[in-house]
């Protein structure tokens, strides 16, 4: 079974040719960071044009690169949510007139899903159920991944993503965008404890996160050394912040791993599990605590369209397809199977 998957829901226009939901045939990702990188963000009009200009160079590169035609294809996925309305809406046009032109069945993707998918991409034999700690640009959840299209979500953030909590930090430190990836190297060799953060607590649900509070202290923090001339060493900082955006996450794990101790597998999906301290001390606490640890290698970590295939084979397997209506969304729960 041969998927051609599209993924735009962000800033990466990307197309991949994935065999029975675990093999990539070829994985092509056209990034649009030097774009977006003197607004210090993703600006979403952009995004969508440039998906406009790429999609078709970006899927026929990723049938060349499988040396295959369509019509060696079963099936069509595409990301319809969540994300970045007008950016997913080029994929999602651009998937149905495939899918019409060729008369093969389409396949609606939730981008989470595809991030969580990615592992069984990275790890052939990983299968539900597991626990997985979904870390990525705009979400951050703890989900129980009871089937390969079930989902049930334990905690999830109440403000701000990790991912985003990040960037706005790396963002105020003066580092370039994307934040994240520049926050874990700016911060290697820094101390973790040289500026202490809050801990953040949601009260009455313990598995719920908030990122918002820690996003305003490092802010906070950086004004009143500017306002009274102080320097700052940076990866004294950053490596304080993430300590504390980890300890954040992990808590929260060690306590969802606590609640169900059937668990036996944790898994890490999403852009923040290439995150060098994550997943450092994930390994740590997947020890102490017993489980099989599963973790994304790097390069399927980002937005890409390989991980759309293997969760668009499962979804196919589960019999799930779109007709011509299929609309793109810029929010979906992940549980959610409606379109
Ligand atoms: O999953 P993703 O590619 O996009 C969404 O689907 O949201 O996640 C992007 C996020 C950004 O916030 C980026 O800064 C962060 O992942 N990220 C990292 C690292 N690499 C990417 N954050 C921390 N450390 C990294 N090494």
């Amino acid at each position: 079974m041969r998927i051609l998957a599209l993924e735009s829901s962000c800033d990466e226009t990307a197309a991949a040719v994935v065999e029975n939901g675990r093999q990539i045939l070829s994985n092509v990702v056209a990034t649009q960071i030097e774009r977006h990188k003197i607004f210090g963000g993703v600006v979403p009009e952009i995004a969508s044009r440039l998906h406009a200009e790429s999609i078709s160079t970006v899927t026929a590169e990723a049938l060349r690169e499988a040396d295959m035609t369509l019509d060696m294809i079963d099936a069509i996925a595409v990301t319809y949510a969540p994300g970045l309305i007008g950016a997913l809406l080029v994929g999602v046009n651009y998937a149905k007139g495939l899918a019409l032109g060729s008369g093969k069945p389409l396949v609606p993707v939730h981008h989470l899903r595809a991030h969580i998918a990615a592992n069984y991409i990275t790890h052939r034999d990983l299968e539900p159920p597991f626990l997985c700690l979904v870390v990525s640009g705009g979400n951050t959840m703890l989900v129980q991944v009871k089937d390969y299209t079930e989902f049930q979500v334990l905690g999830r953030t109440r403000d701000d993503a990790a991912g985003e909590a990040l960037d706005k930090a790396a963002r105020a430190m003066g580092l370039p965008y994307p934040g994240g990836v520049h926050l874990d190297e700016a911060s290697k060799g820094g101390d973790p404890h040289a500026f202490s953060f809050p801990h953040p607590n949601v009260e009455g649900s313990p598995l719920d996160f908030s990122f918002s509070g820690l996003k305003t202290a490092v802010l906070n923090r950086l004004h009143n050394a500017a306002q009274k001339g102080e320097t700052i060493e940076k990866a004294d900082l950053g490596a304080s912040f993430q300590s504390a955006v980890t300890d954040a996450l992990l808590r929260n794990t060690d306590l969802a791993l606590e609640m169900y101790p059937e668990t036996d597998k944790l898994v890490l999906a999403g852009g923040v599990s290439a995150n060098s301290v994550l997943r450092e001390r994930v390994a740590l606490l997947a020890k102490r605590r017993g489980v099989r640890l599963y973790l994304p290698e790097l390069r399927l970590c980002g937005d890409n369209a390989a991980m759309v295939g293997a969760q668009g084979f499962y979804e196919w397997r589960a019999g799930r397809r779109a007709d011509m209506s299929l609309n793109a969304a810029a929010t979906m729960p992940i549980e959610e199977n409606g379109r």
